[in-house]
């Protein structure tokens, strides 16, 4: 068995209820943050560490998302015949920015079930799982952190943030001791707890290494939070057989895939551009708040 992280899994079958209208019929995932849709970002974070073969598990009407990652034969002709070069080769590198294969959930049973899509692609190696509507914006990309983590300890990482009061409940949360600066070494997690029963203040946020061995884990997991096949609580079951790791990310998490979160991060993001960032600069310091 390889040791090396080659190949990531993107669940994207979720129907964005969180985002509604703009999801009706167009996936979460292609949402824009500044220019460029959110899976995006995390299909460039998976290439910067490393990865080389993905798989994004999609459902109904997700067909933009294909479409964005294949080439664009009209579109490119036209920006070659205009003589427009950079924007050529900017809409060339997206469909050439890895190999990526497709398969559809059927029914939205839950994030463990999307997971369990991707055994066959995975086979007999450890692999990664990135949520898009995470955005981690840090210096390093956020999986690559993990990987090394992974390349330490042996073991599956996920990555873990602070969150403060009620919002926990929000999330998957870790019960775990640090063992070294910013590496915890899990006891128990639980999905989506009440705030009074929730083990921590560290929540699971969209990246995870996974080994082989989450398949018959997911397999055994009954229905959980929401009625839902949950990976939280597949994770859980393994546990009971390996050691499991978090690590708290350097950079700043945004929920792209909530509204209030999306429009933060959509500034955030702007303000950092080069091509964009002084004007806008200017526009949000003349507004009159
Ligand atoms: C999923 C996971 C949850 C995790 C969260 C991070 O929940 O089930 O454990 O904390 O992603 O974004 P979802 O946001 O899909 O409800």
């Amino acid at each position: 068995m390889t040791n090396k992280i080659r190949k990531a899994v993107f669940p994207a079958a979720g129907l964005g209820t969180r985002f509604l209208p703009a999801t009706k019929s167009s996936p979460k995932e292609m949402l824009p943050l500044v220019d460029k849709p959110l899976i995006q970002y995390a299909v460039e974070e998976a290439v910067e560490s490393g990865i080389e073969s993905i798989l994004i598990i999609t459902g109904r009407d997700k067909s933009a998302i294909e479409n964005h990652f294949d080439i664009s034969f009209e579109l490119e002709q036209l920006l070659q015949a205009r003589g427009k070069t950079a924007q050529f080769e900017q809409v060339r590198a997206i469909s050439d920015i890895a190999q990526i294969s497709y398969t559809r959930q059927k029914q939205a049973l839950g994030l463990g079930h999307a997971i369990y899509q991707a055994k066959a692609f995975v086979g007999e190696e450890p692999f990664a799982v990135l949520l898009a509507d995470d955005i981690v914006d840090g210096d390093d990309p956020a999986l690559s952190q993990m990987v090394n983590v992974f390349e330490k300890y042996n073991a599956p990482v996920i990555a873990t943030m602070q969150v403060e009061g009620e919002a926990i409940s929000r999330f998957g949360v870790i019960d775990a001791e640090e063992v070294e600066s910013n590496v915890y070494k899990i006891r128990d997690m639980v999905e989506k707890p009440a705030f009074e029963d929730a083990p921590s203040d560290l929540a699971i946020i969209g990246r995870y290494i996974f080994t082989p061995d989450i398949f018959p884990a997911i397999e055994k997991t009954e229905k959980g939070a929401g009625g839902e096949i949950q990976i939280t609580d597949a994770m859980r079951q393994l546990l009971k057989d390996r050691e499991f790791y978090a690590l708290k990310l350097e950079g700043t998490r945004h929920d792209a895939g909530d509204k209030l979160g999306f429009l933060i991060a959509t500034v955030e993001l702007a303000l950092k551009r080069d091509d964009l960032g002084a004007a806008f600069r200017e526009y949000l310091k003349s507004l009159k708040l």
